[in-house]
């Protein structure tokens, strides 16, 4: 014994073993690159070899927010429509590709990078991260009936209420001319609307006028995480998905604890009482739909009705948060634009202002003869740049071919990015960057044809909600939260800059009538 060791010692020494480690590595990582098939494809070296320089620029770029940016922004142009990001991972930018990549025909699996959103301790799949159609078809068409187009009006009611605590809130900015924090109470607005739609009771933020269980700061740390990990699944299975911190697990989050009691509760109503389940009206909220969908299908177990009501708030509630503030950021710099929208839905909103006793919110359907509102909107999903992940397929047997001829062979990782692809300056204009709603307005000088020919390729690109079978399910919802929003407070108030210079928005909200409806002078 006490020769040998330092026999070995000296014959092989550590630095040989450190050589030969590194050499298998490379030569691991060359095996690897060759291996994809994807040498016609131009990207940065590195991505060439490893998925470092991508999760690399993803913890660059979302460490520093401001503004709208990411690498596949910066990226635009530098190294034409299709970029290798990655040893298999493929960017593509022409909005040409979007129905080959995402469309119904090639029908393809969902990429690695989904895993991430699959829930920390539990086997329930989120609808996101299902890999394949078949599987996705069966989860999601127990659900598709409540965000359907015909369930909307059943929800307004429940946005109207949490409208008026926004109202309330601002009318004591208003009366105090106090600036309000509104990127702080629009994202309290959002989390609470969505509770709301989903279980059929807010949060609370409105009520508490802050992050009160945590819940929004902790949503923001996930969201950074998943960015990153979602490029680099090595970290993801080191850190959630490793048994030994299971052992640290911290107790369930304030908000599943919430969604448990209420979706409990309303389980054991729907137990006593299976008669008022079927009718609809008592209860109008997505909970309910999906409560009901367990007569026809038994895949709708407690747990599952459990995870899909919480998963819309997660889903939902940053993204439209997002949309609202750089909409709110851009009008309070721009009182015409304020202006233009406050005629605009009076205009269409007059007879039923008159009707209605109270500040009656808008209703959808006024709200949508608002052309200058939509593009508003629009412009607003453009601008934010969500979601920050590429939106991943993996490439089949058969390989695939792209619009501009490139193929990309079995097992490529292809993928797009919706905030570069509503980036892209041959489509949206030279100001791209800029917050700038008449570009999905008619020019002047511009004829009809041109017009409809340029707003129909805007839209194309715009892949925000994604596209094809596995887009976006709550994009109905979201529209119809925004237009009544904007459509509500742009009549009410006006909102002005606070005068102080900060990346929030604070404005100081003023009436432009009384409640009894005699005008404010402004
Ligand atoms: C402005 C707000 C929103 C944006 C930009 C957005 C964006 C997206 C995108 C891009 C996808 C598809 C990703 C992919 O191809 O993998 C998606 C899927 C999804 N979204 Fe949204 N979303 C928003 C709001 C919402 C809301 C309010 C809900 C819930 C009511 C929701 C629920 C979902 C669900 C469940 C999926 C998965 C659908 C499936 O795989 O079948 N989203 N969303
Ligand atoms: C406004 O709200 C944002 C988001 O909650 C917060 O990060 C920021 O500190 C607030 N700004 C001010 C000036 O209170
Ligand atoms: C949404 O999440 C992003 C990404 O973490 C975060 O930077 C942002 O502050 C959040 N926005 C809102 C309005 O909640």
């Amino acid at each position: 014994m006490g020769l040998s060791t330092p026999l070995i010692h000296q014959t092989v020494s550590p630095l040989y073993l450190l050589a030969a480690f590194l050499l298998s590595t490379v030569v691991y990582f060359l095996v690897k690159s060759k291996r994809a098939g994807l040498d016609h494809i131009r990207g940065p070296w590195l991505a060439k070899y490893s998925n470092i320089w991508r999760g690399y620029q993803a913890w660059r770029i979302n460490h520093h927010t401001e503004g709208v940016n990411n690498y596949q922004i910066e990226m635009i142009g530098r190294w034409g429509d299709v970029v290798r990001i990655g040893p298999t991972h493929v960017l593509v930018y022409n909005p040409e590709a979007i129905d080959t990549i995402y469309g119904f025909r090639e029908r393809l699996d969902k990429g690695p990078g989904y895993k991430v959103f699959l829930m920390t301790g539990t086997d329930q799949t989120a609808l996101v991260s299902i890999k394949d159609e078949k599987t996705h078809g069966i989860f999601r068409r127990p659900l598709a009936h409540a965000y359907s187009l015909s369930s909307l009006k059943g929800y307004e009611p429940y946005i109207d209420e949490m409208i008026e605590k926004l109202i309330l809130e601002l009318d004591k900015h208003d009366a105090a001319q106090s600036p309000i924090n509104m990127t702080r109470w629009l994202q309290f607005w959002a989390f609470d609307v969505m509770s709301k739609i989903s279980f059929g009771e807010p949060i609370g933020f409105l009520d508490h006028g802050n992050d009160f269980n945590g819940m929004i700061q902790a949503q923001r740390e996930n969201f950074r995480y998943i960015s990153v990990a979602n490029n680099f699944l090595f970290l993801d299975t080191l850190t959630k998905r490793n048994p030994l911190l299971k052992l640290f697990k911290k107790k369930p989050s304030m908000f599943f604890t919430f969604a448990k009691r209420v979706v409990n509760e309303r389980l054991a109503k729907a137990a006593k009482d299976p008669e008022a389940q079927s009718q609809s009206g008592r209860h109008d909220d997505l909970l309910a739909s999906f409560i009901a969908a367990r007569k026809s299908y038994p895949l709708m177990t407690d747990i599952r009705i459990t995870h899909v009501t919480a998963t819309n708030v997660l889903a939902g509630a940053n993204n439209s948060a997002r949309a609202m503030d750089s909409a709110i950021n851009w009008l309070t710099a721009h009182p015409e634009a304020q202006d233009r929208l406050y005629n605009e839905i009076k205009s269409v909103n007059m007879e039923a202002m008159k009707e209605a006793k109270t500040e009656g919110p808008a209703a959808l359907e006024l709200a949508l003869k608002m052309p200058y509102l939509d593009a508003v909107i629009q412009e607003s999903y453009r601008q934010f740049g969500a979601p920050a992940n590429n939106l991943e397929r993996l490439v089949g047997e058969s390989g695939l071919t792209l619009p501009n001829g490139v193929h990309l062979p079995p097992g490529t990782v292809v993928c797009m990015n919706a905030a570069s692809m509503s980036m892209l300056p041959d489509v949206f204009g030279k100001d791209v960057r800029v917050f700038n709603p008449d570009r999905w307005m008619q020019q002047s000088g511009e004829s009809a044809e041109d017009f409809h020919e340029r707003r129909w390729s805007m839209q194309r690109a715009m892949i925000v909600f994604g596209h094809g079978s596995r887009s976006c399910i709550g994009k109905n919802i979201v529209q119809l939260e925004l237009y009544k929003l904007w459509a509500t407070l742009l009549r009410i108030y006006k909102f002005e800059p606070a005068g102080v210079k900060v990346h929030q928005v604070m404005t100081i909200p003023k009436r432009r009538e009384q409640k009894g409806g005699k005008a404010v002078e402004i």
